[in-house]
């Protein structure tokens, strides 16, 4: 009987993760380089060419299909299943508040507010040559939380009101919840 319920639960709730899964895979390799190459890892723009498409709707996605020349290879292949998927990811992503740190690109101290109690994500780009460690333990992430050398990595949380100063050498990313 119990394993019954845990079957019908788990097949309840697969389609669900199978289109949120896909989705984010879809993102990731659409045409081969996925809409990351351009639009960079979390759809946030990150400086590369395409901007930040966060909770951009399909009518917008339908356009630039159409009209931006980088994307026209992408378009035959995109059918309507997968723009609305790939829709719906931008949307989940637009749902969190974005913070971006670009670490080693200047050492200035940068501060940034967000809403407490509403999920938050810091997308973290390491500009140096180098592999770093972050101690990102308050905002419940590891102590000494890797990233490689130019890549880009995201910790998700929901802030609680107060102040959460990083640091990376003489860099300050300072953001305060409120
Ligand atoms: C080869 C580069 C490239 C790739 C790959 C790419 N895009 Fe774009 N995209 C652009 C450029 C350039 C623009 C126009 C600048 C802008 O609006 O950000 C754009 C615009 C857009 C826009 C319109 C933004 C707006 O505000 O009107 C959306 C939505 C979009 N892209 C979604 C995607 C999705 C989803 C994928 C993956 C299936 C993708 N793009 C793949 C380069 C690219």
């Amino acid at each position: 009987m119990k394993h019954k319920i845990t079957l019908v639960l788990f097949l309840a709730l697969l389609p669900g993760f199978v289109m949120a899964t896909s989705a984010e895979q879809l993102f990731k390799t659409a045409g081969g380089y996925g809409c990351t190459a351009c639009h960079g890892k979390y759809a946030h723009g990150g400086g590369f060419v395409g901007g930040n498409i966060r909770g951009a709707t399909r009518e917008k996605l339908d356009i630039a299909f159409k009209t931006e020349p980088t994307m026209l290879l992408l378009a035959t292949v995109m059918d309507d299943n997968k723009r609305n998927a790939l829709v719906e990811h931008l949307a989940s992503l637009s749902k969190m508040q974005l913070l971006e740190w670009r670490i080693g690109e200047s050492t200035t101290t940068k501060v940034v507010t967000v809403k407490a109690d509403h999920r938050a994500q810091l997308v973290l780009f390491n500009g140096t040559f180098d592999s770093l460690s972050l101690d990102l333990s308050a905002l419940g992430a590891a102590h000494n939380y890797q990233i490689k050398a130019y890549d880009t990595q995201a910790i998700t949380w929901i802030p609680k009101a107060g102040r959460y100063p990083l640091f990376f050498n003489n860099e300050h990313f300072i953001i305060d919840a409120n």
